[in-house]
C-alpha cells in the first residue's frame, strides 16, 4: 500500500483565498480591516522565517499587519509595556508573541498579559480554559489547521483511535481537546510512554508533535491509519546542506498509512492560514458582528 498525500499546502491556499474575500466584504459592509500585531525578540533564524511569512500572508490578505522587532535583552517589562499598548489599541485584533522567548522574560507572563480576546494563537490561560471546557475561546492555529485536515480527510470521526505524541501546550494538549470534541478516543504519548510502538500502533489517527526527527518509526504505523506529522525538522546533510524532516519517517510510514502529511507541505502551511482566520474571527467578536463563514469547499 502507498499512502495518499494530505496536501496542506493547497488546502491552506484555498482557506487564505477564502480569508481574502471575507477581508474584503468586512471592509465593504463595516468598514472594517483586521490588523494583526506580531511581536518578535531578537534574532533567532527559525523565528524571523516564520514572522516574515506571517506578515507577508497577514497583507496579502488584505488585513493591517504591525510588527515589533524587539532587541533580546529587552526587559519583560519592557514587553509587557508594548503587550498592554496593543490590548488597548483599536486597529490591532490579534497579537502574536512569537515563541520562544528569551530566558530572561517568563513566557506564561506575557502570553497570559495579552487580552483574551485578542489572543489569536489561543495561549491564554483562559483561552486554554475554554477550550478544555466547550466554550468558545480562540483555538491555537496548529491543532486546529489538522483537525481541519483530518475532517476533509476522514468526515465524521467519532470512535476512532487517535494518539498524540507530544504533550506541549502548543500542540499535544489542545489537539487532545479538539479531538475528542470530535469524539475519538484519545491518548496522550510523549517521552516517558512506555512501548510507544505498542501505543502509536492501534491508532487510527496518529498526530506526531514531539519536535524529534524520526522518532516515529513507519513500522509502528497500522495499516490504513491516518498520519499527521507536525514536526518541522532541520537535519545537516553530509554535502553541508540540510533537509527539513518530521517527526515520522515518512517513507516507511507512507507504506502502511492511507494517508500522510509530508514535510514540508503539510502542517505548517495550514498555521499561518488559521492564525488569518483567527484574526478575522477576532476582529468580528471584537466589533460585536457576525463571524463570516468558510465556504464550503475549505
Ligand atoms: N513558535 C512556534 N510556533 C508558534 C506559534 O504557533 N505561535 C507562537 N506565538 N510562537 C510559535
Amino acid at each position: 500500500m502507498s499512502a495518499d498525500l494530505i496536501d496542506g499546502k493547497a488546502f491552506a491556499e484555498k482557506l487564505k483565498a477564502d480569508i481574502a474575500r471575507q477581508v474584503s466584504a468586512l471592509k465593504e459592509q463595516y468598514d472594517l480591516t483586521p490588523g494583526l500585531a506580531v511581536v518578535l525578540v531578537g534574532e533567532d533564524p527559525a523565528s524571523q522565517i516564520y514572522v516574515r511569512n506571517k506578515n507577508k500572508s497577514t497583507a496579502a490578505a488584505g488585513m493591517n499587519s504591525f510588527e515589533y522587532p524587539m532587541e533580546s535583552n529587552v526587559s519583560e517589562a519592557e514587553l509587557l509595556d508594548l503587550v498592554a499598548r496593543l490590548n488597548n489599541d483599536p486597529a490591532v485584533h490579534g497579537i502574536l508573541v512569537q515563541l520562544p522567548l528569551p530566558p530572561h522574560i517568563n513566557e506564561a507572563a506575557v502570553i497570559d498579559a495579552i487580552a483574551p480576546e485578542k489572543d489569536v494563537d489561543g495561549f491564554h490561560v483562559i483561552n486554554s480554559g475554554l477550550l478544555a471546557t466547550g466554550g468558545n475561546g480562540m483555538v491555537p492555529c496548529t491543532p486546529l489547521g489538522c483537525i481541519m485536515l483530518l475532517r476533509d480527510r476522514l468526515g465524521d470521526m467519532s470512535g476512532l483511535e487517535a494518539v498524540i505524541v507530544g504533550r506541549s501546550n502548543i500542540v499535544g494538549k489542545p489537539m487532545a481537546q479538539l479531538l475528542l470534541n470530535e469524539n475519538c478516543t484519545v491518548t496522550i504519548a510523549h517521552s516517558r510512554t512506555r512501548d510507544l510502538a505498542r501505543v502509536v500502533g492501534r491508532a487510527d489517527i496518529v498526530i506526531a508533535a514531539v519536535g524529534r526527527p524520526e522518532l516515529v518509526r513507519g513500522s509502528w504505523i497500522r495499516d490504513g491509519a491516518t498520519v499527521i506529522d507536525v514536526g518541522i525538522n532541520r537535519m545537516a546533510k553530509e554535502d553541508g546542506k540540510s533537509r527539513l524532516v518530521g517527526d515520522v519517517e515518512y517513507a516507511e510510514a507512507a507504506k502502511h498509512a492511507a494517508a500522510i502529511t509530508p514535510v514540508p507541505g503539510g502542517v505548517g502551511p495550514m498555521t499561518i492560514a488559521v492564525l488569518l482566520k483567527n484574526t478575522v474571527t477576532a476582529a468580528c467578536r471584537q466589533a460585536n458582528i457576525p463571524e463570516p463563514e468558510l465556504s464550503s469547499d475549505v
